[in-house]
């Protein structure tokens, strides 16, 4: 039985003020009878994950980061280690997001190095993988997402599940209004838990695929009903309490 996972990606996106307002109102509308049955997490700028920690602390949320550097400290300017990720609360943080390995170069062993890196400082790494329109259209899917999944987890052990979590973001999804049909998307869904499987044996069944391109709160329950969606890395709508909420909501009532 997994449970349901629901994250927020808040990207580059609120002032100081905006984070905080965002999280206290989130609180006042996460009904703790859902919270008992999805986990929830946030993930801010890194500028503001210490204060938005801060408000979340004694809460069940978690706080997420958006990025690491597989370092842990060292002559890296700009960059971020995951042992101050640890330090100020996270126990998340997503990586080889697509906007990371379109804008900022991010390559499957810079992704592979920083789940280590995360695993070993007790954080669990959310692996994004997707396909582009593109290469949904030239038929490669399997071949790209297989790909993105065998360079993320190159020499990472597997013996819970809980180590790690993916997500499915489809690229041409993320942003755009369209979303993957749930066929397609538990399809693709389907196609990674066997590579896992592949890879971990039955321990696969355990860990939990999230799914994110446009997800919003009339688009979610049939997404979530699927067999192998876990979850959500939602991006716009969680930067609206009421839609994050009713997201939540809807993985409590139908989640898996
Ligand atoms: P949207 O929900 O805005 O499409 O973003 C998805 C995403 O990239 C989450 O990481």
């Amino acid at each position: 039985m997994r449970r349901p996972l629901v994250c927020g990606n808040w990207k580059m996106h609120n002032d100081l003020r905006g984070s905080l307002s965002l999280v206290k109102s989130l609180l006042l509308r996460l009904d703790p009878v859902w919270l008992d049955k999805v986990d929830v997490a946030v993930a801010p700028v890194f500028l503001h994950l210490s204060p938005v920690g801060k408000l979340l602390e004694g809460t069940p949320i978690l706080l997420c980061a958006q990025d690491v550097f597989w370092e842990r400290e060292g002559a890296f300017t700009g960059e971020v280690s995951p042992y101050m990720l640890r330090d100020v609360g996270c126990s998340l943080c997503i990586v080889g997001h697509s906007e990371r390995r379109s804008y900022f170069g991010e390559t499957d062993e810079g992704v592979n190095r920083k789940v280590k890196a995360l695993i070993s400082e007790g954080i669990t790494p959310i692996i994004c993988v997707g396909e582009t329109l593109e290469e949904r259209e030239a038929g490669r899917v399997f071949d790209v997402v297989g790909s993105q999944l065998d360079g993320a987890l190159k020499n990472v052990e597997c013996c819970t599940g809980n180590e790690f979590v993916i997500a499915y973001e489809p690229v041409w999804a993320i942003g755009t209004g369209r979303v993957a049909t749930p066929e397609e998307a538990q399809e693709v869904h389907s196609f990674i838990r066997s590579r896992l499987e592949a890879m971990y044996g039955g321990v696969a069944r355990e860990v939990r695929i999230l799914y994110g391109g446009s997800v919003k709160p009339d688009n979610f329950a049939s997404l979530i009903s699927q067999e192998d969606i876990d979850g959500a890395l939602v991006g716009g709508a969680s930067l609206k309490s009421d839609a994050f909420s009713e997201i939540v909501k809807i993985a409590a009532l139908e989640g898996c």
